[in-house]
């Protein structure tokens, strides 16, 4: 039973009032809060247990050591990776995104040799691609959605071929909120020897991942979107491939051995980790990923699926509002145009009934163009959105539309 009241107990800023009206929070695709389970983790090691890992041979050092790769255990689980061996911690998935670019990019790719990735992704998914075209002289090849923002297969078979040695796309888009079906798309490019990369930074928050069952060769998420702390990320990466890259940054903690000659790199996921990680939201992290695993994914999938429904009726029954995304496997994203006000406007006036959306570009400015504009409002959904918060977004529209 999934008691949205008491789930929405567990973060204390939903409580908060905005513009004195309730905190009517519709931005977690860009960041979700944080429950206090995460909070209190976050504070009780500081407090407790705080110091850094594998470098003392005392008590609070090898303490937090277990508790570091006790939350990369957890991350293990939370993808079903074979191995904590393939659990990098980064700072963010843009990171995990750029560490694959540059380390495995740069040792692997050749001239000629192709990307590809869809019109859906974020600027974290294009921009590490098009650097390597420019230095090592790779094609970028990008394949194109439907207007209604749903992938179409054959676009994305018409551009694989042997010339393709990755494929890097969104699992869940964060604009439009399509869901790619990433296990039949992996097979197709294992097919011609592709690698295959999942952006899974808004899917892990929605849906249950299993990358052993997915067979993605590497995988990038963030923290904060996942209900964890900012500034911790994952990449996972199959062993095989991590054991062959190079490091991405170097420093102390990722070596074998070092001398003023030559150094030697430790294994990953030691080998990517250069310096005093983000210990204490590794631990976050941990307890977050509990946290959702906890609630269960059929109670979470069906809670967002209903609000979902919910959400496309009661827009629907607003005249001039147009959604931008509505492919028919969608998580809860609802990017839209109302009355082609401008997006800054409408969030403006939203914030003053203490209803919070995104606006702008979303990180994923070509996307907003081939979709037809150049910024657009997007409200996104979370575990803990309720009835209630689509009732206050909906009138707080009608109201915006009034001004105008
Ligand atoms: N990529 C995040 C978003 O879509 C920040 O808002």
């Amino acid at each position: 039973m999934y008691d949205i009241e008491q789930i929405r107990r567990d973060f204390p800023i939903l409580s908060a009032s905005i513009n004195g009206h309730p905190n009517t929070f519709l931005d977690t695709a860009a960041s979700a809060q944080k429950p206090q389970c995460v909070i209190d983790a976050i504070s009780q090691t500081y407090a407790e247990s705080y110091a850094n890992v594998h470098r003392g041979a005392y008590y609070l050092s090898e303490e937090m050591t277990v508790k570091y790769e006790q939350a990369r255990a957890k991350v293990r689980k939370f993808l079903n990776a074979a191995s904590e061996h393939e659990i990098v911690f980064t700072r963010n998935a843009t990171e995990a995104l750029n560490l694959v670019a540059y380390s495995w990019g740069r040792k692997f790719l050749k001239p000629g040799d192709e990307v590809l990735i869809s019109q859906a992704e974020h600027h974290a998914n294009l921009i590490p691609w098009q650097i390597l075209r420019d230095e090592i002289g790779i094609k970028l090849q990008i394949f194109k959605i439907a207007d209604d923002g749903s992938y179409v297969a054959d676009e994305f078979l018409g551009l694989l071929s042997e010339k393709t040695k990755l494929v890097s796309v969104t699992a869940m888009s964060n604009v439009l909120g399509t869901i790619f079906p990433i296990a039949d798309m992996v097979k197709a490019a294992h097919r011609v020897g592709a690698l295959f990369m999942v952006d899974a930074c808004q899917y892990a928050a929605h849906r249950k991942i299993d990358v052993q069952n997915w067979d993605c060769d590497f995988l990038a998420f963030s923290g904060h979107k996942t209900y964890g702390p900012s500034g911790i990320g994952v990449l996972y990466g199959k062993m095989s491939l991590l054991e062959q890259m190079p490091p991405y940054q170097v420093g102390g903690d990722m070596v074998d051995t070092v001398s003023y000659d030559h150094t030697t790199y430790a294994l990953p996921p030691a080998r990517f980790e250069a310096g005093t990680p983000a210990m204490v939201d590794a631990i976050g992290l941990g307890v977050a990923l509990d946290y959702l695993q906890n609630l269960g994914w059929d109670n979470l999938c069906a809670h967002e699926e209903d609000l979902i429904a919910y959400t496309n009726a009661k827009l629907q029954e607003i005249p001039g509002l147009k959604i931008i995304g509505t492919a028919a496997d969608k998580g809860g994203v609802f990017s839209f145009d109302l009355n082609g006000i401008h997006a800054q406007d409408v969030a403006f006036i939203l914030d003053k009934e203490g209803v919070a959306v995104r606006t702008g570009h979303h990180c994923a400015e070509p996307l907003i163009k081939r979709m037809g504009y150049t910024s657009l409002a997007r409200a996104s959904l979370g575990l803990y959105t309720s009835y209630q918060d689509i009732d206050r977004f909906v009138s707080a529209l009608r109201k915006a539309q009034s001004f105008f």
